[in-house]
């Protein structure tokens, strides 16, 4: 890579904590390089409770913006001098521009979603019929993003009901969508499939690495012509069976990428061609690689106690 820093540099960083397991400093590095733009990402570990004093380091360094990972996408709305009503309304932010001193935050996890769906699907994501499965924090961002792309129905179904009521109450305030929600119960859902088009899994279940769905049975129900996307990849429980029964399926990576899209588009107006998602694809095999071999240095100096 050319040496190209400089004071005109454009400066943004990662924050979160942990930090040492993620890739999204590749990415956005990735983009900028892809974009010709004179900008660098640095990950930089900053601790629940510090945010505040993170902003003020950012403001001197004059950074440009930066990105947000736990613990901090709820925390940040409280310095946000502005928000737009979605991510503001699910309490979820991982993008803030510093423009003239002022925080301007945005979440992206659903639009990535959205996106990606969208890029998938032959037709058109209006007037479909959408399931979300699970009430957490991405599923009322990616179900926003479904209705700005003019979606007919939502039904949100949640283990904790009063989450998936909440998204629901929410996007019918916000979109005039016609939304109903109930219990992460398969009665319920076996009732509620027939008239699905699309159905979005948004629970950590069925990754293969911890817990799984007490029944699948109403994934046979949905219709033909039914897609199943998952905020998991590569492959899930959810797919499996949607696959099983022939459904297109949508797995989580296109989440991951399609963000950096709408990311760049946020950071610097600037809109990359879907090209530019071959770059993203290469950053994070690099950083899955590069961590695996951070990983074997670690336990090798802990088995051998040296610390380089
Ligand atoms: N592909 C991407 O780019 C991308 C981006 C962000 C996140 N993700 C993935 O998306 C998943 C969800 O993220 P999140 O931030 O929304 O997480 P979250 O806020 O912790 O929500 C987790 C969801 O899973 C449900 N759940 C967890 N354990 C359950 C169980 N044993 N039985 C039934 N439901 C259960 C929760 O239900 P309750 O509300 O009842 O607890 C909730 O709906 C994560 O696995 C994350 O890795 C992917």
């Amino acid at each position: 890579m050319r040496v190209k820093y400089n004071t005109d540099t454009q400066l943004f960083f990662q924050i979160g904590d942990p930090l040492d397991q993620g890739c999204a400093a590749y990415l956005h590095n990735a983009m900028y390089e892809f974009a010709n733009l004179n900008a660098v990402c640095m990950p930089a570990v900053v601790k629940k409770g510090e945010l505040g004093k993170f902003i003020e380091a950012a403001k001197t360094l004059d950074a440009k913006g930066f990105d947000i990972t736990m613990p901090h996408k709820t925390d940040i709305l409280d310095y946000l001098d502005e928000c737009d009503p979605a991510s503001e309304a699910f309490r979820c932010v991982n993008h803030v521009n510093i423009v003239n001193g002022r925080l301007v935050g945005k979440g992206l996890d659903g639009e990535g979603m959205a996106l990606s769906i969208k890029n998938e699907l032959a037709d058109t994501l209006r007037g479909r019929n959408v399931l979300m499965i699970g009430a957490g924090a991405v599923s009322g961002p990616i179900a926003a993003s479904l209705c700005e792309y003019g979606i007919g129905s939502v039904t949100v179904v949640n283990r904790t009901v009063e989450k998936a009521q909440y998204i629901a109450d929410t996007l019918a305030r916000l979109y005039g969508v016609d939304c109903s929600y109930g219990p992460l119960e398969n009665d319920f859902l076996c009732a509620v499939a027939p008239e699905i088009t699309l159905a979005v899994q948004c629970t950590s279940l069925g990754s293969g690495h911890g817990r799984d769905f007490d029944s699948l049975e109403f994934v046979s129900r949905f219709p033909q012509g039914c897609v199943a996307a998952d905020v998991l990849y590569p492959m899930t429980t959810f797919l499996g069976a949607a696959k099983k029964r022939g459904m297109p399926t949508i797995d989580g990576r296109g989440m991951l990428f399609q963000q950096q899209l709408a990311m760049m588009e946020f950071h610097f107006g600037v809109k990359l061609p879907d090209e530019a998602l071959l770059e993203a694809e290469e950053a994070v095999e690099i950083a899955i690689a590069m961590r695996s071999v951070r990983n074997r240095r670690m336990e090798k100096n802990k088995r051998y106690g040296s610390h380089d």
